[in-house]
């Protein structure tokens, strides 16, 4: 069997992402490629350890190797947040030094928290020992008015003295004044040169660039050019076909690739079960309107799961129905 830990299939990720990245999402990426890492939605260390909210940990056991995000900034906290996912038996913790929400920074979690990096030691020395499960960061190369010249190398030394071996650098600063989170992914420009320099300057540090890559060969470039990983948000969302399907083959070298109508009908057991179980079609299949994207049919697969998914009582007939559009081949 092959062996697919959370730093080997760290070549390729699909990054974390609030309401997107939920356990149907998981399954339906995983099934798209075996060997890509996958991560949870950000889940705060206080919603687990203060609120008991230990639901938000659940996974399908076919998800792996996937990681959890965690959000927070108490070091003690974020210790007994890891053990609870450790025990739930996540392949990787990462703490979220990235996301720059409202929401995010009132609680002093995310990107703000570049601004405090003797802080963020603190938090992932007190993660790393509270199992033995790999933690990384997901940061930004800077926020607000820092240079990201000697900010990010210096946040790096500092992870790295602290014990984190593997670490995503989103290849873009957040502003975190004046600019909402949906902005603060695409208006500050992308440096991807500085993220390559900080791989020849850490080389024994695994580092995955984020931020703004579109398709496999882009990625496949990155990779050439040194980087460890790569990690793509949005467009493994939208277009998941274009980046999943053919991942296992071309990132990760396996031989053959699934097609898309493939991967509906390995969709349905699972479908049925959540239906069965008193879930909502809409809530698995809004994270497979993408899944045509580009190809005949498309347009109306997307139409019949958006106006059909919702209905009360709607099952596997409507993705019958939606993928009665799509032409065999594809
Ligand atoms: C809807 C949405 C939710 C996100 N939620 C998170 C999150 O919970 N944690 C995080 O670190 N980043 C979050 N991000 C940022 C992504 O992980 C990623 O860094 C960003 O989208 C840039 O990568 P991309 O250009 O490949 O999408 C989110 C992005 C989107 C679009």
């Amino acid at each position: 069997m092959v062996s697919n830990t959370a730093s080997q299939a760290a070549r390729l990720s699909v990054a974390p992402m609030m309401d997107w990245t939920d356990r149907h999402c998981r399954y339906l990426h995983r099934l798209m490629s075996a060997r890509t890492l996958l991560y949870t939605e950000m889940v705060t260390a206080p919603a687990l350890v203060r609120g008991g909210a230990l639901h938000l940990l659940d996974y399908n056991a076919e998800e792996h190797p996937v990681a959890v995000q965690l959000g927070g900034s108490d070091p003690a906290e974020l210790a007994e947040a890891t053990a609870l996912c450790a025990a739930h038996g996540y392949d990787e913790i990462n703490l979220n030094v990235g996301c720059p929400s409202d929401r995010v920074q009132s609680g002093c979690f995310g990107a703000v928290l570049m601004e405090r990096p003797a802080l963020v030691a603190e938090c992932v020395s007190a993660m790393i020992r509270a199992s033995n499960v790999e933690v990384t960061v997901k940061c930004r190369i800077g926020v607000d008015k820092q240079d990201p010249e000697t900010v990010l190398p210096d946040f790096i030394a500092r992870m790295r003295d602290a014990g984190v071996t593997r670490l995503a650098v989103h290849a873009r600063k957040a502003w975190l004044q004046g600019l909402s989170p949906k902005e603060n992914r695409d208006i500050p420009p992308l440096d991807y040169d500085l993220v390559l320099r900080m791989k020849q300057q850490f080389p024994d540090l695994h580092i995955s660039v984020n931020g703004g890559i579109e398709s496999l060969e882009q990625a496949k470039g990155f990779l050439k050019d040194g980087l460890d990983g790569v990690m793509i948000g949005r467009a493994a969302y939208h277009t998941p076909c274009d980046i999943l399907l053919r991942a296992d083959h071309e990132i990760f070298g396996e031989a053959g690739v699934k097609t898309a109508h493939d991967v509906v009908q390995e969709m349905r057991p699972y479908i049925a079960r959540h239906v069965e179980q008193g879930g909502k079609l809409a809530q698995v299949t809004r994270h497979m309107l993408g899944m045509f994207t580009g190809r005949p049919g498309a347009r109306h697969w997307r139409r019949v799961l958006s106006e059909h998914g919702h209905r009360a009582g709607a099952g596997l007939e409507v993705l019958d129905e939606a993928l009665s559009h799509i032409p065999e081949k594809d």
